[in-house]
């Protein structure tokens, strides 16, 4: 019989050509500054909790207490039987640190980003998105089915350009990752919260490796920018310095009602269980009483930063804990971060489609959590794996 799927061999055997190929690593410890892969410990520096609360003991208090209160699962979607006084105590919270009227629950940062925007654009309008925009933000604009006009990363002139030209007439919307995940800069946001205003269109941004990371309060670029009020939709996720997992959009009283009645990713996907809520709640309450954590972090990224240049990497610039060291090719990555993982340092390479074809990457991140011996221990290793490979 003939195999149906034969296609997918055949794709395979090209993504292996291309040095493509994913495996997944099994990590046998929770996400803390060093894990154990196959019984043998390694230094992560690799994990978006960058303020080390998926370990800190009272999230997981939290998520305990929940879960003993209220159960494992949440039982149903928001509009039916899965919305608790934890649900709204969160928005409520989120709302409070983002200083907005109001805020809305996603399952996930993925599932903000694709449920808002296509709740807010459609044919006959247009999104204006950075190109190194999220995944999640470009898969949002293509089921929006509005036009898509991408501009170049970080470039406003370019931007202001494409607004000039003008729309047929229907909606304007600009998007961008404040943090780019990949790079680890920042959006351009008191020149894009102008352009905004000047142009008539609505900005949307993404705060989801900025939270607890910028800002004096750790609210995220727009604080950092100090042009909170000039955002009306701001998107953010919970699974990376807030240490637990869910997605958020925050602004207006009219514009989260407008999404809870209109985003699908909202309406039919069941929401969030307690212990998420919860240690969510309490993360956001340790990022906002304990700003000692995030100066322990920046002078870890300084630090790190500062020796990966002295060993003679390419570090791109970035102003976030996302420190990207740009190696090239995908097989020199590879064997790069394997090189790394013979010296005890697990940082996985970063490929296409990830990142562009030829600046493939180690997306080194750095965790409130390390030591500065980590810190030292690893720039060794990179000092050791820079001779190995010969880079
Ligand atoms: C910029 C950006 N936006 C959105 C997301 C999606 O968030 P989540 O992982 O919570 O789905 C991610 C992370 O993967 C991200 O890096």
């Amino acid at each position: 019989m003939k195999d149906a799927l034969q296609w997918v061999d055949d794709r395979l055997e090209t993504i292996r050509e291309n040095d493509l190929f994913r495996v997944l690593t099994e990590i046998e410890s929770g996400q803390s500054p060093e894990i154990l892969v196959d019984g043998k410990p390694y230094i992560l520096l690799a994990s978006n909790n960058y303020l080390g609360l998926t370990t800190d003991p009272q999230l997981k208090q939290a998520a305990i207490r929940a879960v003993e209160a209220y159960g494992t699962g949440s039982g149903g979607s928001r509009l039916v039987s899965g919305s608790s006084d934890l649900h709204r105590k969160l928005e409520d919270r989120i709302a409070r640190f983002k200083k907005t009227e109001a805020a809305i629950l996603f399952s996930s940062g993925y599932l903000a980003n694709v449920g808002t925007i296509a709740a807010l654009v459609g044919p006959g309008d247009v999104v204006y998105s950075d190109e190194l925009n999220h995944a999640s933000i470009i898969d949002g604009c293509r089921l929006s089915k509005a036009e898509v006009k991408v501009y170049r990363h970080r470039d406003t002139k370019h931007l202001t350009s494409m607004l000039r030209d003008g729309g047929a007439g229907g909606k304007r919307l600009i998007v961008t990752d404040t943090v780019f995940s990949m790079d680890g800069d920042l959006a351009p946001l008191s020149e894009l919260v102008d352009i905004a205003g000047r142009r008539g269109a609505m900005l949307m941004i993404d705060e989801a490796h900025a939270m607890g990371v910028l800002g004096a309060r750790g609210s995220g670029a727009a604080e950092h920018f100090c042009v909170e009020e000039g955002v009306p939709i701001v998107m953010g996720t919970l699974s990376k310095a807030v240490g637990s997992i869910g997605g958020y959009v925050a602004g207006s009283c009219k514009l989260i009602d407008f999404i809870r009645n209109t985003a699908r990713t909202y309406i039919f996907d069941t929401s969030l269980p307690a212990a998420a809520l919860a240690a969510s709640m309490a993360a956001i309450d340790i990022i906002e009483s304990e700003p000692e954590r995030r100066r322990r972090l920046w002078t870890l990224i300084e630090k790190f930063k500062a020796g990966l240049e002295d060993a003679g990497m390419r570090v791109l610039p970035s102003h976030s804990a996302v420190i990207p060291v740009l190696i090239g090719e995908a097989a020199a990555a590879l064997e790069f971060a394997s090189a790394l993982r013979e010296h005890g340092v697990f940082i996985p390479a970063v490929r296409p489609p990830s990142v562009p074809p030829g600046m493939c990457r180690l997306r080194a991140t750095v965790m409130a959590t390390h030591t500065p011996e980590h810190i030292d221990r690893a720039l060794k290793a990179f000092r050791a794996a820079r001779v190995s490979v010969g880079v």
